[in-house]
């Protein structure tokens, strides 16, 4: 087995995914417990996982130093290699600033960590603290441009360190080196099965019991899709999914949602709140607030509906979500992983809410829902569906959601499907999509000066969500949505194409 010592980055669930899918036992720890729990097993390796923390400030969070002392190997990533640094007399300063990809060197690919590697590579970063000093017993195998300590190691000890997260999907050769790593540590336990998918709905079974029923929020994106799906075998018709319509939503989603459970064999029920919700989201500007308002206004529709069965003498006690561990993750899922933002179904919920949560998929990235719809033989219409958030174009639309900006908004979204469609690329893409940016300039139409906004195009790949690439469109997709965008959206004075990556932005502006 392997621990992972959790400090709290947004991708320590990550590590823990890939040292399974290599066929690791993993265990997952708080620092301030670790060299206990480490004692109490047959820990054959020790990963320190990166955090949002700086280890030189106050309060930070460390392990004890005698982890150092057990003779086991261990891997630092990022902030855990900045800890190794810092508690075995090495150097840690607020650095160079680095989010996103970086090429490394490697100096030795003789060394069995770096087994495997070409000398050149892509990885990604996300600090903004740096070693500059290392400990004794310490020397550098990899550098980048602005980092010299990118992959540090101590042979004689096997204690290893990386500036980069080798963990994330973007990151070249990131499941080699970790597998190296299980290679030095020697603990190989093959799992059987990955998803074991028949365990979820004996799970659901036993949760609900024979008698409760089980009432779904459905939006027709892939991870409620197989939430409810997971649901529907497990329990059958005590499962009701319910669809709430409430103008947020992509142009023709009703629909959408009718085909799915169609072939799952159940009806949903739809509810129409399109001007409620606009009313609720009227004067609002501040994302964080348009998120609660959001997951309220969906708690407050779920419970009404729960109300009606009740007095039909149909036993509701559950709400099936789809949250997946990315929503989880953001919206500060672990005790120290800071917030990044409230996604609408975890942090966005009220407090006291009448229906237990019901989220079998809580645990899975995107890419794995998609294989346990895949299994569930769920049609790949509805598998490869593009994410869209649940509150919808409320997060697209930067300041107030008015009907006039909503109406700018889908239309904008119609040409860049249109668009990327015509091209033969939408399928291809993991997002895309146009946002408001509450940003005006100057424009000259028909001769004439007007102050329009600036609409952003943002179309980004990835798989599992936690990190992401822009998508590079070839010029003529970018310059016929640009210009049909200003020439078909009045209001509209300027189009930009958004590249960045994920780290440091996040896939929606909001
Ligand atoms: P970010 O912007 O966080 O997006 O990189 C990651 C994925 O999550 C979706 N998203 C949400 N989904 N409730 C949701 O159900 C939310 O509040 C929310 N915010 C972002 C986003 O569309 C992307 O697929």
């Amino acid at each position: 087995m392997i621990t992972i010592v959790d400090f709290g980055s947004q991708t320590t669930h990550l590590i823990s995914r890939r040292l399974k899918e290599l066929g690791v036992e993993v265990k997952m720890v708080h620092p301030e417990n670790a060299l206990r729990e480490i004692n109490k097993t047959e820990t054959k390796g020790i990963v320190l996982s990166g955090g949002p923390a700086s280890v030189y400030e106050k309060n930070a969070q460390a392990v004890d130093v005698n982890i150092f002392k057990l003779g086991i190997p261990i891997l630092g990533i990022c902030y855990g290699l900045q800890l190794t640094a810092h508690l075995l007399g090495g150097k840690v300063v607020s650095g160079k600033k680095e989010y996103g990809p970086t090429k490394i060197k490697i100096k030795n690919t003789k060394v069995k960590i770096a087994k495997g590697l070409p000398s050149k590579f892509t990885v990604w970063m996300s600090h903004g603290d740096e070693v500059v000093r290392l400990p004794k017993g310490f020397r550098t195998l990899g550098f980048t441009e602005h980092v010299p300590f990118a992959l540090t190691v101590n042979l004689k000890k096997n204690f290893f360190g990386l500036q980069f997260h080798p963990e994330v999907e973007h990151t070249e050769y990131g499941s080699r080196i970790l597998e190296n790593f299980i290679g030095i540590c020697e603990s190989k336990v093959k799992l059987k099965s990955k998803f074991k998918v028949k365990k979820i709905e004996e799970d659901i079974r036993n949760t609900i019991g024979e008698k409760d029923y089980v009432i779904g929020a459905v939006s027709g994106g892939v991870d409620s899709t197989v939430a409810a799906a997971l649901t529907a075998k497990a329990i059958g018709r005590r499962f009701i999914p319910i669809y709430v319509d409430n103008g947020l939503m992509r142009k023709g989603t009703k629909e959408h949602v009718r085909k799915i459970f169609k072939q799952i064999g159940i009806k949903p029920i739809v509810v129409n709140a399109v001007g409620e919700m606009l009313k609720e989201l009227k004067g609002i500007t501040n994302s964080e607030r348009k998120r609660k308002i959001i997951g309220n206004f969906y708690i407050k529709i779920f419970e009404s509906e729960m109300k009606k069965l009740l007095i039909r003498k149909i036993p509701v006690k559950y709400l099936l979500q789809g949250t997946i561990y990315s929503d989880v993750i953001e919206s500060q899922g672990t005790r120290h992983s800071a917030k990044i933002k409230s996604h609408h179904n975890v942090g966005g919920l009220p407090k006291n809410m009448r229906l237990t949560l019901l989220e079998p998929v809580r645990n899975f990235y995107k890419d794995e829902v998609r294989e346990i719809g895949r299994e569930l033989g769920l049609s790949e219409e509805f598998i490869n569906k593009q994410p869209f958030p649940g509150p919808g174009y409320a997060v697209r639309i930067r300041g107030e959601v008015t009907r006039e900006r909503l109406r700018m908004e889908k239309k904008a979204d119609e040409i860049v499907i249109s668009e990327l469609e015509k091209a033969g690329i939408y399928p291809h893409v993991f997002l895309s999509f146009p946002v408001l940016t509450g940003a005006f300039s100057t424009a000259v139409k028909g001769d004439g000066r007007q102050f329009g906004e600036v609409v952003a195009i943002r179309v980004v790949d990835s798989k599992d969500i936690m990190t992401s690439n822009w998508t590079k469109l070839p010029y003529e997709i970018m310059q016929k949505i640009s210009s049909r965008i200003v020439n078909e959206i009045p209001g509209v004075s300027r189009v930009v194409y958004d590249i960045t990556t994920k780290p440091p932005a996040t896939m929606e502006w909001e």
